[in-house]
């Protein structure tokens, strides 16, 4: 595995490619979530590049830039032993001062759901990915669904920028008890872990109730609510039903398909995790 941390030299390896090159946009902290990612792209891809890049701009002031969990040789080793063709680890400097601005258009995607807690953040997510895409010029990029509103940012990026890149959704990947993996679970013990799967089983009575036939988004919602309620050490920030595509938030459930998505604090940690489902017709 290469590791190159200009973007200069990435742009000149890339110059000597002419096959398909396929891009994992990480931060570090590296999980199984990353690695299935990874794995897709290995199988569709002739090369792969990871890039890890912990972002300052997608994090606001009172946020966890400064404790997000570094783990640089876990993830290496991780990463090489999945012959990973090159990790692309720039700095700040390289990524803000040496790589051409990007000047992101405001998007009526970015102040829903996620955007309501965190207005900066796709700002900041679209201004890296439109960097690390020009630095990598990649013919495919990997992206997972737990982050369901980033992948639909991601695919309005690269359609309104005409990026010539194929992007490919990848199934979110959740530990034996449900919880889907995020590299903010570092926070947790393995028994807070545990406690924190109980925000997919609230996700699961909505899609058990939505497969019985409840059309009610009001009172989809109260069924989440009430079980969230019932653990103390949980903060519910949202729960949305919302369409897939505009992300606008749905008074009634037709058949086109919705996202559920939630975000909740487990005391100072927020989890986010969602489903997609096509109601039957
Ligand atoms: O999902 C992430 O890890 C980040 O938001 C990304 C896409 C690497 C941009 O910093």
């Amino acid at each position: 595995m290469k590791i190159i941390k200009s973007a200069s030299s990435l742009s000149a390896w890339r110059k000597a490619v002419s096959k398909s090159v396929g891009f994992v946009p990480t931060m570090g902290a590296l999980h199984e979530g990353h690695f299935s990612l990874i794995k897709a792209s290995k199988k569709i891809c002739n090369k792969t590049v990871v890039s890890i890049f912990i972002n300052p701009t997608q994090f606001a002031p009172n946020e966890d830039l400064n404790s997000y969990p570094k783990t640089l040789d876990l993830d290496m080793k991780g990463l090489q032993d999945l012959s990973v063709d090159v990790l692309f680890l720039p700095t700040e400097e390289e990524m803000y001062k040496k790589v051409g601005d990007i000047e992101v258009r405001p998007s009526g995607l970015f102040n829903k759901l996620e955007g309501v807690s965190r207005p900066h953040f796709f700002y900041g997510v679209s201004t890296i990915v439109s960097k690390l895409f020009n630095v990598v010029s990649p013919t495919h990029t990997f992206f997972g669904e737990k982050d369901a509103q980033q992948l639909r940012v991601i695919k309005q990026l690269i359609l309104n920028e005409g990026y010539n890149i194929k992007l490919v959704p990848c199934p979110t990947i959740r530990n034996k008890a449900g919880l889907a993996l995020s590299s903010r679970n570092q926070y947790l013990s393995k028994e807070e872990r545990n406690y924190a799967s109980n925000i997919y089983q609230g996700l699961l009575l909505i899609k058990n109730a939505l497969k019985l036939g409840e059309k009610r988004p009001a009172v989809l919602k109260e069924l989440f609510k009430a079980h969230i309620a019932n653990f103390s050490s949980f903060t519910l920030d949202y729960i949305s039903l919302a369409c897939s595509e505009s992300l606008n938030e749905l008074e009634e459930i037709t058949s086109k398909e919705l996202l559920v998505s939630c975000a909740i604090y487990y005391n100072e940690v927020r989890l986010i995790d969602n489903f997609t489902y096509r109601p039957s017709t």
